[in-house]
């Protein structure tokens, strides 16, 4: 039998209850866009991070979206970037007419090198966008210390991956002046849908968010900038809301599948992402470093163990980043993107199953 990649349906389960309350109470009350709950999760969310604000959004790629067009970003201008991460933290770059500026990763944890960003900062650097890829934060206290030391760069975290990581003991999402997350089905806190969030702890900048995600109006009908539609559904924050009341037993969970993972890679001498002690990695992937991936992947297939790439091109890489691409400028991320693999994860993923994958690595490694 197959073993789900990321079991929602055993989360589903165990919450239905409550899930299924909240849902029903969002259709009895009927206000189905920035209802009662939508305000009740962003109050919630900004606790948990301890971030001031904590801005709804209907995806990730809005979040970050809304973040560049609220520094006002645009033509002209250049955010720096890493290359292997999920199109859109380049996308948007793109789409605000600004300019992606790819740095190289640091080969253990396949986040931005810090190193190598203050070389790529010029007169028209507007923003650094590091990924927290994996679940992991990248090193966020050097970033801002460049960033700082540069003309108080603002620095946006796409912490798409990582809602409930730590750097140094603070949350992901308040590790810089922007923080952006995605609630996409599989992500560490995932709705029933689209869904993201914004957070600062800039009251102006928050407001300017509020107007960005209703197309720019500051009061009903009243438009005081260019927006867009971009709200959360009060749906899917009722879904976020009661799967909330299981997260940090979640995280723990994450955090002890990781570590049986690291443990048995580490034992069998396979290489894998590394994990910073000062920061806590949720795991939004678990994944390994393979030279004859595409053997191992098909080997776990045959015995029911799904796998998948995070992610096989780098951006600089692809067609449609062709005009912002400098070849070779970015070669550990080229080399690591042929050799990622990612394991089944997640907090419903049992002893049992994840036994089975462990012995079908070990029954790869030995044939
Ligand atoms: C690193 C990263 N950034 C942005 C996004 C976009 O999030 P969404 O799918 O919610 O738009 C994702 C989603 O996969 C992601 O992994």
């Amino acid at each position: 039998m197959t073993i789900p990649f990321i079991d929602l349906k055993a989360q589903y389960q165990a919450l239905k209850h409550d899930i299924d309350a909240r849902i029903h109470k969002v259709l009895d009350h009927g206000q189905y866009i920035l209802g009662p709950e939508v305000a009740e999760l962003e109050d919630k969310l900004a606790q948990y991070t301890g971030a001031k604000h904590c801005i709804t959004v209907s995806s990730g790629t809005d979040a970050l979206l809304l973040s560049l067009m609220g520094l006002g970003i645009g033509p002209g201008d250049e955010v720096i970037t890493t290359p292997f991460t999920f199109v859109a933290t380049a996308e948007v770059i793109v789409l605000v007419g600004a300019k992606p500026v790819f740095v190289d990763i640091e080969p253990d944890t396949c986040n931005i090198d810090s190193r190598l960003i203050e070389e790529k900062i010029t007169a028209q650097t507007k923003a650094i966008m590091p990924v927290s890829l994996y679940g992991q934060p990248a090193d966020m206290d050097e970033i801002n210390a460049i960033a700082a030391r540069n003309g108080n760069i603002p620095v946006i975290e796409d912490a798409a991956q990582s809602f409930g990581a730590t750097f140094k003991g603070r949350k992901s999402c308040n590790l810089s002046a922007i923080g952006c997350t995605s609630f996409f089905p599989s992500k560490p806190l995932g709705c029933y849908g689209d869904g993201g969030a914004i957070f600062t702890n800039n009251d102006n900048l928050a407001q300017i968010f509020r107007e960005l995600r209703v197309h720019g109006q500051s009061e009903r009908y009243v438009h005081t900038r260019i927006g867009v539609g971009a709200r959360m559904d009060s749906i899917q924050c009722a879904v976020l809301l009661a799967k909330l009341e299981r997260f940090d037993w979640e995280i723990e969970r994450r955090l002890e599948i990781g570590a049986v993972y690291n443990n048995a890679l580490d034992n069998a001498g396979i290489e894998r992402v590394q994990q910073r002690p000062d920061r806590t990695s949720v795991f939004a992937q678990y994944t390994l470093i393979s030279a004859d991936r595409d053997s191992l992947a098909a080997s776990l297939q045959e015995q029911g163990i799904p796998t998948a790439v995070h992610y096989p091109i780098p951006l600089n890489e692809q067609a449609a980043y062709q005009s912002f691409c400098c070849p070779d400028c970015t070669p550990i991320a080229q080399r690591i993107a042929k050799k990622v693999i990612s394991l089944p994860m997640g907090p419903d993923l049992d002893h049992v199953h994840q036994g089975r994958v462990l012995s079908a690595l070990e029954g790869y490694l030995s044939s």
